[in-house]
């Protein structure tokens, strides 16, 4: 806790509404994508829906990052760049790479709960990583947690970026689902969201901080449900569907 009642009230908040979502989830499958359905209010254009959605993690992050007292450290420069590489990417260039039917939209209602959080979680890090980590001075540079951490990082993005770009490349290739196959599609239904566990996994490590943490718990609320009901709705649609196939963690779910 960092004794900032603003910071600590809702870095509470995340971490009771991640085992609130999970619950949710479990129940209610997401209405976007595959699972899109009507009866979710008023939509807007998948793209703007992208952008609207994933853009506060980048800016809040940059801001209380920069009006922040140890933004100029080489560990806190690093921590920002893994950030943004993620989230200036999925901001503001993976909304223009996926290909979407024409005049697809998506519900509102999701969009401006992924943004709250999106926010918030800006929030929680930027201000973390210039303000209150107070460990991740140069030493920290050579802690095996940063190390272990930015390693784990690289591994978890370049699963989920390559995995994403297999099945954008499937999307564009037929309108129609397909059965993805190769790279760590031979092990799990969802490879993208393993890869993105595993980057937020290596984040966390990387700050060693509850807001790292606390962004694992949400984004593990947010997809294991998500997977189970994507694995089980693939073995459902394709009768040949490859029957050692995890969900989303290989040999485990
Ligand atoms: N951190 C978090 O909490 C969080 C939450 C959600 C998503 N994400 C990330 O956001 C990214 C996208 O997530 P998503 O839920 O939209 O992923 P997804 O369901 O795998 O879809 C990604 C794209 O691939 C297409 N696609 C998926 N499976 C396909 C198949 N079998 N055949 C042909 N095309 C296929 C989809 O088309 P359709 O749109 O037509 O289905 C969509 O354009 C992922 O990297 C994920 O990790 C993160």
């Amino acid at each position: 806790m960092t004794g900032n009642t603003l910071y600590d009230s809702l870095l509470i908040a995340i971490f009771v509404s991640a085992a609130l979502t999970a619950l949710v989830l479990l129940k209610i499958d997401a209405p976007y994508g595959r699972h899109k359905r009507e009866g979710w209010g008023p939509k807007i254009p998948t793209r703007l829906g992208w952008i609207v959605m994933e853009a506060p993690a980048s800016l809040l992050f940059f801001w209380f990052f920069f009006t922040g007292p140890n933004s100029g450290s080489a560990v806190a420069l690093i921590l920002l760049f893994m950030w943004q590489l993620h989230y200036v990417h999925r901001s503001f260039i993976y909304p223009f790479q996926i290909k979407v039917k024409p005049g697809s939209q998506e519900p509102l209602l999701v969009i401006l709960m992924g943004s709250t959080y999106c926010g918030i979680n800006g929030y929680l890090n930027g201000a973390f990583v210039s303000t209150y980590g107070t460990h991740l001075t140069n030493e920290w540079l050579q802690d095996p947690r940063f190390i272990l951490g930015v390693m784990l990082f690289a591994t978890g993005y370049y699963i989920n970026k390559k995995s994403d770009a297999m099945l954008r490349a499937l999307r564009a290739s037929s309108a129609d689902y397909q059965i993805p196959r190769g790279f760590v599609f031979n092990r799990v239904s969802m490879p993208n969201y393993f890869g993105e566990v595993l980057t937020w996994c290596g984040f966390a490590l990387a700050c060693w901080s509850l807001a790292g943490l606390s962004f694992v718990l949400f984004t593990m609320a947010n997809l294991v449900p998500r997977a189970l009901t994507n694995h089980r709705w693939y073995r459902e649609k394709f009768a040949d569907y490859p029957a050692d196939r995890k969900a989303i963690f290989p040999w485990l779910l």
